[in-house]
């Protein structure tokens, strides 16, 4: 594997994700755990940063003790960490590079880090300090027209050793894939063979030995993270994987039943249960999103509980945790403020104090998804958008009823299946429509409506954390609007949000 040390730049993951499309397996750690000693470790990157490293405060690691163990290659910061500790000079220059330039490939285009690379090409620069002289020892690979040093070699250290000014893991440095390709092929001697099907074949035999004839319970949420993660377990232990799907009430319209059947396609052990009326009682009067999620959250937890008593002998509790929520991310700006709490099953763990199963836990969600499509789980499930664990609950602005559940799932259905039917799902990231505590006056036919309006919000996203919403074409949304009107009794009025995150939410409340 390859060991990633983060000096909290925002594209560490990204360097992650691009040595994973490379088939070759990665973690990330902050900088300051260092490498320890691992033969399984074949070489190290080290990412960028948004400090200077002239800065008296910014971090710091010894570079040639790592390259004592093995080839090390520095992207923008951990480049210019690396020239600054054997001796080289790297100032604030008067040409700070953002954005695109053009790299030179022909000092030593033969390289075996720049092989094959094109004598120029675009790169992605962002950084305000520039190497401005090298230590002894080293030399120049590639130029831009702004700065002397863009890419460089050492030439006499124990393990090969690197620098690129760049960062070869973005989209717009159009070859860095492969520059990055070249460093863990040529220079690490990583083969590539990091697969779906290699990691599904890894993962069952592992999960084998940590249950070994134990039971596992898990938590099934009809998402693509917890179907992922339990079909694995059921590949490793069969039926003594202990699977429960709890109607909360405010899921998708016919979604309870859609899942449940799924899961027997899939052959999972799985218990639906219908608390629906449970959540409604006790929803009934709240109108505090906070408290709402609290309670959906809380009772979730109640009747999992209550399921498992049934249950002898639970050794180990099943989780879809997967990378993104596992990363120790370097602070650069503090501790950020919770803006939502998102309960999920996330209470799960310190409640039934149990041994974690986590087959997902080094995974990111595009990977969990063609792990899916290798178990065979069906694709619509797999790509489908995200839904958040309270569901409905927080898209009916104010109290949750049952009848505004079945009106809002009404309006949701219609809504999804417009944008199945034309082809607009797979290029929105999330949508969803939201009941609005509104009453507004309309007309059908001779008759004066006094009814609910619903407000459709559809965003792209890579990851949720920034939104901007869909530019969804006037006559899509004109049609959606017709559709939702008619075939929605008590729903007279259809607004479209056009407001992106931050300042707005994707969700309402
Ligand atoms: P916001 O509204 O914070 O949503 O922009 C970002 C993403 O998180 C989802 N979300 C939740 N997911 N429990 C969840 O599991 C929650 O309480 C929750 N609140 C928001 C939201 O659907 C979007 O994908």
């Amino acid at each position: 594997k390859i060991l990633i040390l983060d000096f909290g730049s925002q594209y560490t993951q990204l360097i992650a994700r691009a040595v994973r499309e490379c088939n070759v397996y990665c973690e990330i750690l902050p900088f300051h755990k260092g490498v320890q000693p691992d033969p399984a470790i074949k070489g190290v990157i080290l990412s960028g940063s948004p400090f200077s490293v002239n800065d008296p405060e910014s971090p710091d690691l010894d570079v040639a003790n790592i390259v004592q163990q093995i080839p090390v290659l520095g992207v923008c910061y951990g480049a210019q960490l690396t020239a600054k500790r054997y001796g080289g000079r790297v100032a604030k220059s008067d040409k700070r590079e953002f954005g695109r330039a053009i790299l030179s490939n022909t000092a030593h285009p033969e390289d075996a880090l720049l092989k094959e690379v094109s004598t120029t090409s675009q790169v992605w620069m962002s950084h305000g300090d520039t190497i401005l002289a090298l230590p002894d020892g080293f030399e120049v690979l590639a130029t831009t027209e702004s700065i002397p040093v863009a890419a460089f070699k050492a030439l006499n250290t124990p393990h090969t050793l690197y620098g690129l000014q760049f960062h070869p893991e973005v989209y717009h440095s159009v070859e860095g894939k492969k520059i990055l390709r070249n460093f863990l092929y040529n220079i690490c001697g990583c083969h590539g063979d990091w697969t779906p099907a290699s990691f599904v074949h890894e993962t069952v035999e592992h999960l084998r030995q940590q249950i070994g004839s134990r039971k596992v319970i898990m938590a099934l949420s009809g998402g693509v993270d917890s179907t992922v993660a339990a079909t694995l377990i059921h590949q490793a232990i069969g039926d003594r994987l202990y699977g429960i799907f709890v109607d909360n009430g405010v899921l998708r319209k016919n979604e309870f039943q859609q899942v449940l059947d799924t899961y027997k396609q899939l052959g999972l052990n799985v218990k639906g249960v219908d608390a629906k009326n449970l959540f409604y009682t006790r929803l009934a009067g709240k109108v505090s999103p906070e408290e709402k999620r609290k309670i959906i959250g809380g009772l979730f937890i109640e009747v999992f509980e209550a399921e498992a008593k049934h249950i002898d002998g639970i050794g180990l509790l099943g989780q879809g945790t997967i990378y993104p929520d596992v990363i120790e991310s370097v602070s650069v700006h503090g501790p950020s403020v919770t803006i939502k709490s998102h309960h999920n099953v996330g209470g799960l763990p310190d409640r039934m104090h149990l041994e974690l199963v986590e087959p997902l836990r080094f995974l990111f969600k595009d990977e969990v998804r063609k792990v899916g499509l290798e178990l065979g789980i069906p694709r619509e499930l797999l790509f489908r958008h995200p839904f958040p664990g309270p569901g409905l609950a927080i898209r009916i602005l104010g109290e949750v009823t049952e009848d505004k559940v079945r009106l809002l799932q009404d309006a949701d259905a219609v809504y999804t299946r417009s944008l199945r039917e034309s082809g607009l799902y797979d290029s929105v990231w999330q949508a969803g429509a939201i009941l609005l505590p509104v009453k507004s006056v309309g007309v059908m036919g001779d008759e004066r409506t006094y009814e609910f309006t619903v407000a459709l919000r559809a965003v792209t996203s890579v990851d949720g954390m920034t939104a901007d919403w869909a530019h969804l074409p006037y006559d899509f949304l004109a049609k959606v609007s017709n559709e939702i009107i008619n075939e929605v009794r008590g729903i007279n009025r259809v607004v479209y949000d056009i407001s992106s995150k931050p300042p707005a939410t994707i969700e309402w409340e």
